[in-house]
């Protein structure tokens, strides 16, 4: 089984659009994709269960049936740092229950499982913990997706570094445009110099993800 997991520079990068383009490129080679969600916040309150859209968008893309309690199991309602929102309904983000969620998709005999994270690759949890400390704790390989706009060389390499740091690997990057930048081929030239590792796809703006799948270069995730 494979475990991926999906950072990004920063919040509203892309992580979401390439996770869920990338699901559909797995699921269109014939392979069995579950998703995880950790952590959410920014959710719509549907029959006393929180509803995130992230996760919903993963759900329609994967092929192992999770429930979106099993796919988002800690959500907030306000689209606020999640720490704070656990701080305000008094409540403690663990990174046990984290775990503890991931390891029940274990048993969806997955050929891959995605992990998106949530906002960029230091999120706190509170209590001197981070959303990286799971990703630490479960080897999973990191995905980076790089939101192409004026700083992202900064944020990309400050990002890989730090991945690096933890013990982990990049294992490739994904330029996602998703508004105009001036120079955006100087910028990806000097980020394949940055970043020494397979570059997974470049997605330019386009709203069909199914489109999008046909952009990622596989082979580097399944050799
Ligand atoms: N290549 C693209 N083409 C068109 N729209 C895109 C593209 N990439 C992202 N978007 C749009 O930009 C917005 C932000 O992307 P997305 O939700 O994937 O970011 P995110 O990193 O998952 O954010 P969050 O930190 O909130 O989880 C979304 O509306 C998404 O549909
Ligand atoms: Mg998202």
């Amino acid at each position: 089984m494979l475990e991926f997991f999906i950072t990004a520079t920063d919040t509203d990068a892309g992580k979401t659009y390439v996770a869920t383009s990338l699901v559909c490129a797995l699921v269109n080679k014939g392979k069995r994709v579950a998703v995880y969600k950790p952590i959410s916040a920014g959710c719509q309150q549907i029959n006393s269960v929180l509803i995130n859209d992230d996760a919903q968008l993963l759900q329609s893309a994967a092929n192992c049936q999770q429930s979106i309690t099993d796919i988002n199991p800690i959500a907030f309602e306000p689209a606020i740092a999640p720490h704070i929102a656990a701080q305000q309904c008094q409540k403690t983000i663990d990174i046990e229950d984290i775990n503890a969620h991931y390891q029940k998709l274990k048993v969806l005999n997955a050929d891959v499982i995605i992990t998106e994270g949530a906002g960029g690759w230091r999120l706190p949890l509170g209590n001197g913990k981070f959303l990286s400390d799971f990703v630490k704790q479960n080897k999973q390989k990191v995905i980076l997706v790089v939101n192409m706009k004026l700083g992202c060389l900064n944020h990309a390499i400050l990002t890989y570094q730090s991945i690096l740091g933890d013990g982990l690997e990049c294992i490739a990057w994904v330029a996602n445009c998703i508004e105009p930048m001036p120079y955006l081929q100087e910028n990806i030239t000097e980020l394949k110099n940055l970043l020494p590792i397979p570059q997974l796809a470049y997605l330019s703006f386009e709203k069909d993800m199914e489109i999008a799948a046909q952009q990622f270069d596989l082979s580097t995730l399944l050799r």
